[in-house]
């Protein structure tokens, strides 16, 4: 019995080692440096109180304890002035050391950088159990993968369509909430290099809570501009005038591809090019992790098409096949166009 909360411990610990890429540990930006600071700050100072405290503890005991042949109680001591305040001056001077660098870094990481000429306005919109992300200044909106220029201020608005999530990318910034009660969150976030940093929603939102992944691309200014270019292009719609009518009438209400379509459901434009569809990778074993097992993004589709529900527990949206009454051709048709439909930013 004595084993069981030891190997609560370990497997405690085992469990966040699976992903590299979620850590905070490795930060890929100034926000996140400033946050590993911090936490490095803070760690420091509680391992020196705790050194000196333990240290003094064993001197004492080492130092005071009975030694043979004595008896009967030892010398009391009552109050000490000098030791009192002391002890009251450095806790006190640790306290505001840590405020002060804590205050600074706040209000730093909540700088409002949306009048910045040179960063990128991104509004973000959580949703069971999706990441909208809007551009503003350029009339553009994705979901799930936020292309970002390396190297820029992205200014941040963050709001909730429905329940309260919270925004997190560990190798870039800590977690901003968007509030149900309609206040909006600001944040900004830098990406010092190129690379694909992933996000996770921080606020335990519904069963598919674990699943609301997403990811920042960070790219080369070149590369953002053509994304931009490609997002704006005309929608391209299925070939096949009966699946072009299909995925019209059916998908399109909530969904959008380029120019055409609605904004209730994820923005579907240039979806083959994405590594996950509904922020879940299926091999053969079911959900996977990133690699080589995963199946080809037109059997994602398939998958997810036949059955949302089974993939991402709780979801918002209809399922093709029972609800829309889509035959398995179909779907198998929507899932090729869709894989098909690639960007080449
Ligand atoms: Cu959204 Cu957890």
């Amino acid at each position: 019995k004595r084993l069981i909360p030891l190997f609560f411990g370990i497997s405690l610990l085992l469990s966040g080692c699976g992903r590299e890429d979620l850590s905070a540990l490795r930060p890929q930006g100034p926000v996140a440096e400033g946050q590993l600071g911090l936490i490095k700050l803070a760690i420091s100072i509680m391992v020196g109180v705790m050194i000196v405290v333990f240290g003094i503890a064993a001197y004492v005991i080492i130092r005071y304890r009975r030694k043979p042949g004595q008896n009967g109680i030892p010398k009391q001591v009552e109050g000490s002035l000098k030791l009192e305040i002391i002890w009251t001056a450095i806790p006190l001077l640790l306290v505001l050391i840590l405020g002060i660098a804590t205050v600074q870094k706040v209000f730093a990481f909540g700088e409002d950088y949306s009048q910045d000429k040179n960063a990128v306005r991104v509004d973000v919109t959580s949703h069971l159990f999706w990441w909208e992300f809007s551009y503003p200044d350029y009339g553009v909106t994705t979901a799930q993968d936020m292309i970002i220029p390396a190297g820029k201020k992205i200014a941040l608005k963050l709001r909730t369509a429905d329940v309260l999530h919270s925004f997190w990318v560990p190798a870039l910034a800590g977690k901003t909430d968007t509030n149900t009660d309609g206040t909006v969150n600001k944040a900004w976030i830098e990406a010092s290099k190129e690379g694909v940093y992933l996000g996770k929603c921080a606020e335990l939102c519904g069963p598919s809570h674990a699943f609301m992944e997403f990811k920042v691309k960070a790219v080369s200014e070149e590369s953002f501009n053509k994304w931009i270019e490609e997002m704006k292009a005309p929608a391209v719609l299925p070939e096949d005038p009966a699946v072009a009518e299909v995925f019209r009438n059916q998908c399109l209400t909530c969904h959008a591809v380029g120019d055409q379509g609605g904004p209730i459901a994820p923005n579907l434009t240039g979806i083959g090019s994405r590594e996950t569809i509904a922020s879940i990778l299926l091999n053969e074993e079911g959900v996977g992790k990133p690699g080589d097992d995963r199946k080809p993004i037109k059997d994602n589709l398939v998958e997810w098409m036949k059955d949302p529900q089974a993939v991402k527990p709780g979801n918002t949206m209809p399922s093709p096949k029972e609800d829309l009454g889509l035959t398995d051709d179909q779907i198998e048709a929507i899932a090729q166009y869709l894989a098909d439909y690639k960007l080449s930013y």
